[in-house]
């Protein structure tokens, strides 16, 4: 009996000791948060090991999560949802059944995950495309591109390209009711790389006449050339997404060979020739003091120039939004921005918002204090936090407001 009580009391401990994560003071909602990163973590742990045994792909592992929260297209009185295919890429449709006189408005939604897990049907992004939907009586594409270790770089762009160059055709809007000057792009994440990527790629684009109205950046991940900005020092251990695991995603953007993985943990993936291109990310001019706090600036070290031999989409703008130059970058719509402070990728969206306003592109930000990486997702059980909800209502509500 008093070993059973003393192996209780172990398993306990041991227990809460691989759920306890010291937070900043002003994360609300700590236990919940903790419970979910532990289990994101044991995620983790679990891909970790089954990739050191040889049974599977980390990604494959990490994906888990994606299906669990796997949904089907379910429509209401307010909403029809379908999965259907654009351009032979698969999307999830929300159109509004309410009845408008007026032409709609679109948001063509892309959802993070690193460019490996993730997908439209996710609980989470569900739930937001169908708010959106609903709140802005807008029809919503949400876009499920092909993801790594299957697909690199450029695969995951092409297919959203693909998608969003086949909606913005005007027999396409005229077939939906969408209004073709009330269309507007949209991302979490690496959803919000490609969100920007694409806004950029339409610059160019002489096929295509519609234009945005509005490209909307949530945390979005925005170079790959510097992986040691402040935020990706002080927070490379905070909820959801380490900086490795950040890390993790960019390499297997561009491919599985764990050699890119190591030069770009120890930031040395960037060779010497290339470095005028670092004026671009260089956060020293591009961040402002607070973020900056004690960090001195040191331009990453020269890496071996095989890497961007190899793998060329490591200096492409496709992949790396931030490396478009400034005359360029002024063509661009009204565009919003999330950046959380506890998020590797803070900098990279205060880098970004500090170019656009430079080149005179009118820009909205809102920086949120308390909170960390993927934040929307907590938007529903079972780690439902309040944070959540604030920042999809005020996205919501500056998205009805604008667009
Ligand atoms: C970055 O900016 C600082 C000034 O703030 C400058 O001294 C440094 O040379 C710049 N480095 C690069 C690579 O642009």
């Amino acid at each position: 009996m008093a070993s059973k009580s003393l192996c209780f009391v172990l398993v306990a401990v041991l227990l809460a000791y691989y759920i306890y994560k010291p937070l900043p003071d002003n994360v609300e909602e700590k236990y919940k948060v903790m419970l979910m990163d532990a289990t994101f973590r044991t995620l983790g742990h679990a891909g970790s090991l089954a990739e050191l045994l040889g049974l599977k792909h980390y990604m494959e592992v990490m994906m888990l999560l994606t299906f669990a929260e796997h949904t089907e297209p379910t429509s209401d009185e307010t909403i029809t949802v379908t999965d259907t295919s654009f351009n032979k890429v698969p999307v999830r449709l929300y159109l509004p059944k309410q009845h408008s006189k007026t032409l709609r408005r679109a948001v063509i939604f892309i959802h993070g995950g690193g460019w490996c897990v993730g997908s439209a049907a996710m609980k989470p992004y569900d739930l937001l495309s169908k708010q959106t939907a609903q709140q802005l009586n807008a029809v919503v594409v949400s876009i499920n591109y092909r993801l790594a270790p299957e697909a690199h770089f450029p695969t995951q762009f092409d297919d959203v390209y693909a998608v969003v160059t086949f909606f913005l055709q005007q027999s396409i809007l005229d077939k939906y009711s969408v209004d073709p000057i009330r269309i507007a792009v949209s991302g979490d994440s690496a959803g919000g790389n490609l969100a920007a990527a694409v806004a950029q790629q339409l610059l160019d684009d002489p096929e295509v006449k519609v234009k945005l109205k509005i490209q909307a950046l949530i945390y979005p991940v925005m170079q790959s050339l510097d992986l040691n900005t402040p935020s990706y020092q002080d927070n490379s251990h905070m909820p959801v997404l380490s900086r490795t695991l950040m890390v993790r995603f960019w390499s297997e953007y561009f491919t599985t060979d764990q050699k890119l993985f190591e030069a770009m943990l120890s930031n040395r993936h960037i060779p010497s020739q290339e470095a005028h291109l670092l004026k671009h990310v260089n956060w020293s001019t591009l961040l402002p003091d607070h973020l900056k706090k004690n960090h001195i600036y040191h331009i990453p070290e020269h890496g071996d120039s095989t890497f961007i031999k190899k793998y060329p989409g490591l200096l492409d703008r496709r992949a790396s939004p931030l490396l478009l130059e400034d005359d360029k970058l002024k063509g661009l719509p009204l565009t919003y921005v999330i950046t959380c402070m506890y998020d590797v990728l803070r900098d990279d969206g205060f880098m970004y918002v500090s170019r656009l306003q430079k080149a005179g592109v009118q820009v909205v930000h809102h920086h949120y204090e308390s909170t960390f990486h993927g934040i929307l997702l907590l938007n529903s059980s079972p780690f439902d936090l309040a944070i959540a909800h604030q920042v999809m209502d005020r996205y919501l509500h500056w998205l009805g407001d604008n667009l």
